[in-house]
């Protein structure tokens, strides 16, 4: 019988990244450009503010050729240093990172005729060099980085035909990569349509009639997608697990009226939406009921809600960070509205600490779903400072990873399937919501800062070696 007191013995432990915030090598060996790859550092900017979340056509012409820096074109230099990485990793013991192909790497413009060879050899090599260090590779599909030819010319995700690129390039790498990667996360949180619209749907507010249908239109072409890479790994390759994600969003009431306790259930269940969708094959009917209220109309075939019925995902992956709370007074079905929870401490962007709310909302998803589940991110976002001896002490992100985990394995021993833990992110990286270098999660520091300037020296923080003993004791010593 497994000690309570540990991680079940096939548990993974590891870390995340994205391709589009980690390797830049903009423009190098045939890449094209990306979403991410216009998204600029705007220093003056409100840390709170997601600056890149909602795009019109004249702010996006700004981005494109204003003169600004742009970090994610060089990231943290992955491209060229993978192997300095992965090796840190080995060091740590890390059984798993998960990562994300560049659709742009592939295919430039997201739908040229043939691929770009060069961009299929970088993920040769790296795959190969993982599996030399016995890191198993858990790759997303699609993580925030849409061709921007898609955008400028196709209309996104709201356009059908992005179901067939995206499909060609999919089934592409998984019938290259599928002897090293077992477990498949399709699209990245593909909930997050309030806060990252614009990186996860790449439509432009001002190019459609009813934004807010545009979004669900898109959302749709994005579950067919699923369904079709699913099917399609289901049929060809044993033992391939293909994944559902979401950045977890459950919220709880901010005081027990009965208000306050409806909207909040009513809330939640449309953050479970995407998931009941692709877990359970169907649009359920209070999903159907939103948008008639909302004067949502999608568009769908019936062909492709028997498909979306025949091919479930076969896990969840859940990225964790923070809790909020609503107040039927205040807030409304709109997920931008919520109200910060009193009792928790959040950092310097906002995002409020509650790592029992991670013990909920997995316990929450097993009770509903009963399918294997993995943390595809959680971490913590600082301005680390390196002390004049080159080192950092992190005790608080040691903190905050221990009182995750414990949550996690609490989850575990009520019941819940949960196979990997995959922390945002084991090394320094260029951050999603507002492109900064310095709001730093890793357990390695990397020496760049927000222009890309530094010697990019790895440097091992206090968390380092914490985490590494985490994962040699599967979590005995927490
Ligand atoms: C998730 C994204 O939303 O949060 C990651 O999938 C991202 O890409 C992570 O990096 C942390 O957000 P940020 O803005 O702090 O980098």
């Amino acid at each position: 019988l497994r000690d309570i007191n540990e991680f079940p013995i096939d548990f993974m432990f590891g870390g995340a990244i994205a391709a589009n915030q980690a390797e830049g090598g903009y423009g190098k060996d045939g890449k094209g450009a990306s979403t991410a790859d216009i998204q600029p550092y705007l220093p003056n900017a409100d840390k709170k503010d997601l600056h890149f979340n909602n795009m019109d056509s004249k702010t996006l012409d700004d981005y494109i050729n204003g003169d600004y820096y742009y970090p994610k074109r060089e990231g943290v230099h992955f491209y060229d240093r993978y192997k300095e990485y992965i090796d840190k990793l080995a060091k740590m013991h890390c059984q798993t990172l998960r990562l994300s192909v560049a659709w742009t790497r592939i295919f430039p413009n997201g739908n040229d005729d043939k691929p770009n060879k060069k961009g299929l050899e970088f993920y040769d090599h790296l795959f190969q060099y993982m599996k030399e260090k016995n890191i198993k590779p858990i790759v997303t599909i699609c993580h925030y980085e849409t061709p921007l030819n898609l955008i400028l010319h196709e209309g996104g995700w709201v356009n059908p035909k992005i179901i067939d690129w995206f499909y060609r390039y999919g089934k592409l790498i998984i019938d290259r990569y599928h002897q090293y990667v077992k477990y498949w996360i399709i699209i990245n949180q593909i909930n997050l349509i309030h806060l990252e619209a614009f990186a996860s749907l790449g439509i432009l507010s001002d190019k459609v009639y009813n934004y807010q249908q545009a979004k669900f239109q898109a959302i749709h072409h994005e579950f067919v997608a699923s369904a079709k890479l699913t099917k399609y790994m289901h049929e060809n390759y044993y033992g391939l697990k293909a994944g559902v994600m979401l950045a977890d969003s459950t919220l709880s009431p901010a005081t027990p009226k009965p208000a306050d306790i409806k909207l909040t259930f009513k809330r939640n269940r449309m953050q479970y939406f995407y998931a009941d969708v692709l877990l359970q094959g169907e649009y359920p009917k209070y999903a159907l009921n939103y948008f008639k209220d909302n004067n949502i109309h999608i568009n769908w075939t019936n062909n492709e809600l028997e498909l979306i019925r025949k091919n479930v995902a076969d896990f969840l992956c859940v990225s964790y960070y923070y809790s909020n709370t609503i107040d039927a007074s205040k807030d409304t079905m709109d997920p931008a509205t919520f109200e910060t929870n009193p009792y928790l401490t959040a950092n310097e962007w906002g995002w409020a600490i509650n790592p029992s709310g991670l013990y909920v909302c997995m316990s929450e998803y097993w009770d509903r779903y009963h399918v294997p589940m993995m943390i595809g991110e959680n971490g913590f976002g600082f301005n680390d400072v390196l002390t004049p001896d080159n080192k950092i002490h992190d005790q608080y992100r040691i903190d905050y990873t221990r009182d995750h985990l414990k949550a996690i394995l609490e989850a575990i021993n009520d019941g819940a399937d949960i196979f990997a833990y995959c922390s945002w992110a084991p090394f320094d990286i260029v951050s999603a919501g507002t492109a900064e270098m310095g709001k730093r999660y890793g357990f390695i520091y990397v020496n760049y800062d927000n222009y890309g300037k530094g010697d990019g020296e790895l440097i091992e923080k206090d968390s380092f070696d914490w985490y590494r003993n985490i994962i040699l004791s599967r979590g005995n010593d927490l």
